[in-house]
């Protein structure tokens, strides 16, 4: 996602515009970019870096216009870049246009716009776009509002766009598609944006623009029309929230609202690469190296912290459904402990920030090796992405708390997919028991959603247990590493000490630590090793450890043995991990809020780990 600003009135456009993607520099913030337009001249300025090296870049250039649109980019096509940065201007020059979102099929439409002679000055898929649209308006002679509705019924994916068009000196053409759009409504001038933090100060009268809706906006018009070109009436509302809620969409911190977004973050990690119905996972990634991949002796796995927690899952996955040896390597031990890497080996680098220096390191040390890298990364054109040899990205927008959490679930997402590719390619899972874990895992962000909606239970157990001393975190297979990760969680948030465990593991000296004042998380979800579990927790039990279990709708055993529980939506174990982490997030959350402690920034603690 991205920030998106849009003015047209009597002030002075550039400093309303600036202040605006200050305020949503927490949407994205690898480059921006400003259109100015005045007296019939457009003038696009970009840079790769926050806002503040946009606003340096512009001292003492000819700021004046009482029309500007500017762009925060959060990278999906292209890696962050001022070639790259929005807006981008259309090839007559005469059109600059910034976007949030994904168009989906923009190859095929570059492809065509190609073969008609159009070169492009960028690698996003938002000047295509931008060139689509003007094709249609001169190759149809029509308006470019016109044009615009043709094209947006052309293209598939998600957007919000903002138009300038030279010869429209009042006008700004907004449409969205998938991403927020907000239009300010004030007197004899407009403001457009992401949401309404850009221009809160100013008005707190808003429309929301709803999906498959166009604005045409001037100082003292707006018209809204949907696709069809039919009039929509604005519905315009009174805003009653302050400018810090806004940046956080309404919630209290950072950290919840990314546990929230991971319904549609999970959904666009998914989106555009996996079809239940026709049986197909599509990245380009994967496929352009699938012998290597299938054929990998061994594959090695590298990462940090909760990256690493995923790596631990994805070894699960891997070693079942593709049969090929895993190791998970810390990276801050494989970079020093002089590792065995041969030519043709197989690293997967898993990170959310792409720029953990331990993990950037290591990867340097087994690429001059002869490895082959694939980055599963969350943040476009970051370090690990470019120094990986293919990746996939995770496509879970910025995370700004400092917990990872919806990069997390995205990591495993696409790991899944993984899997199940290089599964298939390599014959070693049936095509029943594949297209059975395609369904599986296109319910997950559904499955989620449906947990989310119980957050209250979670708060109610975070009440119970605050003031423990130390948890414990256990689990067997598939939910061991979402028990140590639940164990980071807590740690990280809360400053509780807590640590995770293999289920089994309890009885080779950590059960001495249990008694009636230690919380035991147990993540008991019915898998195949259920049975087992409930041992563990008998076990447990005995000792009057007090049992918090996470556990399948349904299970009418567990409950029993339990001080408290949380029951999620029935999975395969495979996908389980992405459902049985969500409580562990929730419960981390609400134990840190209860202890007054600032969730989005812990102490000690730093977003992207840059140093040793
Ligand atoms: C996770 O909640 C932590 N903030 C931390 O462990 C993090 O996962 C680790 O530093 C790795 O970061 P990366 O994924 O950006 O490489
Ligand atoms: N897909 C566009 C790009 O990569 C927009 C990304 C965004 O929403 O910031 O430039």
């Amino acid at each position: 996602m991205c920030g998106i600003v849009g003015y047209t009135g009597p002030r002075q456009a550039y400093p309303v515009v600036l202040k605006g993607l200050k305020r949503l520099e927490y949407r994205g913030y690898d480059s921006s970019g400003v259109a100015l337009l005045h007296n019939g001249k457009l003038s696009v300025h970009k840079k790769k870096g926050k806002v503040a090296d946009l606003e340096e870049e512009m001292i003492g250039k000819d700021l004046t216009a009482q029309i500007a649109i500017g762009h925060t980019r959060w990278a999906t096509h292209g890696e962050p870049s001022d070639r790259n940065a929005h807006p981008h201007l259309s090839a007559s020059g005469k059109l600059a246009m910034i976007h949030n979102g994904i168009i989906e099929n923009y190859a095929l439409i570059k492809q065509e716009l190609s073969n008609k002679g159009y070169t492009f000055h960028s690698d996003t898929d938002t000047e295509v776009l931008l060139n689509f649209i003007e094709d249609i308006q001169q190759n149809n002679n029509c308006s470019l509002e016109e044009a615009i509705r043709i094209a947006l019924k052309r293209v598939t994916g998600a957007y919000c766009i903002l138009l300038v068009h030279q010869d429209n000196p009042d006008t700004i053409i907004a449409a969205r598609k998938g991403s927020p759009l907000v239009i300010g409504i004030g007197k004899g001038e407009h403001f457009l944006a992401s949401d309404a933090s850009p221009f809160i100060e100013y008005t707190k009268e808003v429309v929301y623009v709803n999906d498959y809706e166009l604005a045409i906006v001037k100082p003292d018009e707006l018209i809204l029309k949907n696709l069809g070109n039919e009039k929509v009436t604005p519905y315009i509302q009174q805003l009653d929230i302050e400018l810090a809620a806004i940046e956080k969409g309404g919630y209290d911190h950072f950290m919840l609202k990314e546990i929230f977004e991971q319904p549609s973050t999970i959904y666009d990690c998914l989106r555009g690469r996996l079809d239940a119905s026709a049986g197909t996972i599509t990245m380009s990634g994967i496929s352009e190296h699938i012998e290597q991949l299938k054929n990998a002796p061994r594959i090695m796995i590298i990462a940090c912290g909760t990256s690493w927690h995923a790596g631990l899952v994805a070894e699960y996955m891997i070693e079942e459904l593709c049969r090929i040896p895993v190791e998970v390597e810390y990276a801050s031990e494989f970079r020093y402990r002089n590792p065995i890497v041969n030519k043709g080996d197989v690293i997967i680098a898993i990170s959310q920030s792409g720029e953990t220096a331990d993990t950037i390191v290591a990867l340097e040390k087994a690429k001059e090796n002869g490895a082959f890298i694939f980055g599963v990364v969350n943040a476009v054109g970051s370090s690990i992405a470019r120094i990986s040899h293919a990746g996939a990205y995770t496509h879970a927008g910025p995370e700004i708390g400092v917990a990872s959490t919806k990069a997390f679930t995205g990591q495993l997402a696409v790991l899944c997919m993984m899997a199940l590719k290089i599964g298939m390619k390599k014959g070693t899972i049936s095509e029943e028991r594949y297209k059975k874990l395609l369904v599986e895992l296109s319910d997950v962000p559904e499955k989620v959603a449906s947990i989310l909606k119980n957050a209250d239970e979670i708060k109610t157990i975070a009440e119970k247990y605050k003031d423990a001393n130390d948890f414990l975190f256990l689990g067997r297979g598939y939910n061991f590493p979402v028990a140590l990760e639940g164990a980071l969680k807590l740690k990280e948030i809360s400053y509780i000490h807590a640590e995770g465990y293999p289920a089994a593991e309890m009885k080779h000296g950590p059960i001495a630590l249990v008694d009636d004042t230690l919380p035991v998380v147990f993540i008991a979800t019915k898998d195949s090793y259920h049975e087992k579990v409930v041992s563990n927790m008998q076990e447990i039990k005995a000792r009057k450890g007090m049992i918090i279990s996470i556990i399948t709708d349904g299970d009418t055993v567990s409950p029993g043995l339990s001080n408290d529980y949380f029951s999620i939506p029935e999975a395969d174990e495979i996908v389980a991990p992405i459902l049985s982490v969500v409580p562990l997030q929730l419960l981390a959350y609400y134990v840190g809020i209860l202890k007054g402690i600032d969730v989005d920034k812990p102490r000690n603690l730093a977003k992207s780990v840059t140093v040793e």
